[in-house]
């Protein structure tokens, strides 16, 4: 009888925030599970498992990604950041995280993640965001707890703080 699935497995090899990693994948496991099960690095949620929801978006060399939607072996090779990289070496929160700290911007924490990684991306790209853009941006992200009123104030604080460079 033939087998379902061959069950064979690929060495999967990338950087993860500035690291290198590596780990053994089948051909349909999803970059999520290879980086809460394989490495390790459960900073990265899983909601939906479809696309929708942005809890488990990454960077992939530079652009955002859901990787809910994204194989392991899609990322052999690239440049994988997730929320772990965001604080500094010292762990020092990024401006946005202290921002999102100090404007309450999560409660229970689980939309977190992919939200901190998107508008890290696009306060780098666009640091003068306005508050329409910074929730245009957010409607790739759905939040159950806050009312999304807090994220954009944090947003918002975090813009001002990054062209100013006070960091706070
Ligand atoms: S878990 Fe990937 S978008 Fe919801
Ligand atoms: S803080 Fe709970 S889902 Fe956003």
């Amino acid at each position: 009888m033939p087998r379902l699935t061959s069950g064979r497995r690929h060495t999967v090899r990338f950087t993860l925030n500035g690291r290198p990693v590596s780990g053994e994948a089948e051909p349909r496991m999803l970059l999520t599970d290879f980086l809460r099960h394989v490495i390790g690095a459960t900073g990265t949620h899983v909601g939906c498992e479809h696309g929708v929801c942005g809890a488990c978006t990454v960077r992939i060399d530079g652009a955002l990604a859901r990787s809910c939607l994204t194989l392991a072996v899609q990322a052999e090779g690239a440049d994988v950041r997730t929320v772990e990289g965001l604080a500094g070496a010292d762990d020092t929160l990024s401006p946005l995280q202290e921002a999102f700290r100090q404007n309450f911007g999560l409660q229970c924490g689980f939309c977190t993640p992919g939200i901190l990684m998107s508008l890290d991306a696009l306060l780098q790209e666009t640091p003068d965001a306005s508050e329409e853009e910074i929730r245009e941006h957010l409607s790739g992200h759905l939040c159950r707890c806050t009312g999304y009123g807090p994220i954009v104030r944090a947003a918002v604080a975090a813009a001002r703080s990054l062209r100013e460079g006070s960091h706070a």
